[in-house]
C-alpha cells in the first residue's frame, strides 16, 4: 500500500503533475552527480526506472483498473487512516529528513511517532535533506533512542540511488505485536 496526499488527485491530473514534477527532479538530479550518477551523456542513469515506476502507479490509478487504486492512499502525515499495529513495516523515502529545512523538528516527531503508532517498524531514507545536508542528528532523533519504548538505530546501507546517502533510520516499538499485514510507503 502506498500513501500520498497527491492520490486524492484525478489521473489526468496527476499525470499533469508527474510531467512537472519529472523536470524539476531532472534538473535536481543532474546538478548531484556525487549524489546520483549520470551516464556518459550526462542524463542521470536511473531516470527511466523512475519514468517507468510512475507509469505503472498511472496505469493503476486508471478507472479500468479500480481494485487496484484501494492500494495507494491519499493522506498526509503526521495523520494516517489506519489503525494502531496495522502494518508489519512502513517505509518513508524522500520525505521526511529531505524537507527538514521547512518541516520542523516538531512535525518530524510527530510523523514518527505516527508512523509507528501504525507499523511494528518504521524505516526512513534518505536521512540527508534536498540542500545535500545531513540530517542523521536531526533533534527529534533523541526521542527514539533505547529506553523510550522505542528500539532506534541508524544502519549502513548499500544505497540504490542516492550514492551519498547511506545511512537509514530504523524504528521499532518494544514489545508491540502485530494485527494485521500490509506496508505503507510514501
Ligand atoms: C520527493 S517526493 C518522494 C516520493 C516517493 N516517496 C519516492 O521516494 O519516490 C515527496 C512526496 O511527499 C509527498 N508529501 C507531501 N506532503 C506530505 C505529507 N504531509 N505526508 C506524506 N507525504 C507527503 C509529496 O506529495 C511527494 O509525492
Amino acid at each position: 500500500m502506498s500513501v500520498d496526499p497527491c492520490f486524492a488527485l484525478s489521473a489526468p491530473d496527476l499525470r499533469i503533475v508527474v510531467e512537472r514534477d519529472r523536470e524539476l527532479a531532472r534538473r535536481w538530479v543532474t546538478a548531484r552527480p556525487q549524489r546520483f550518477p549520470v551516464d556518459s551523456g550526462g542524463s542521470w542513469i536511473q531516470h527511466d526506472e523512475w519514468r517507468c515506476a510512475a507509469e505503472n502507479v498511472l496505469a493503476d490509478l486508471r478507472l479500468e483498473m479500480p481494485r487496484r487504486r484501494g492500494c495507494y492512499v491519499a493522506a498526509s502525515l503526521p495523520r494516517l487512516p489506519f489503525r494502531d499495529g496495522a502494518f508489519a513495516l512502513a517505509l518513508s523515502g524522500h520525505f521526511l529528513f529531505t524537507y527538514a529545512d521547512r518541516l520542523s523538528s516538531a512535525f518530524h516527531r510527530a510523523a514518527l511517532r505516527e508512523l509507528l503508532r501504525v507499523a511494528e517498524e518504521v524505516r526512513v531514507y534518505p536521512l540527508r535533506t534536498h540542500l545535500d545536508e545531513s540530517a542523521a542528528w536531526h533533534p527529534c532523533l533523541a526521542e527514539y533512542l533505547p529506553g523510550s519504548g522505542v528500539r532506534g538505530q541508524i544502519v549502513v546501507v548499500q544505497p540504490q540511488s542516492d550514492q551519498a546517502d547511506r545511512h537509514m533510520l530504523m524504528l521499532s516499538r518494544v514489545g508491540r505485536g502485530r494485527s494485521a499485514g500490509g506496508c505503507p510507503g510514501g
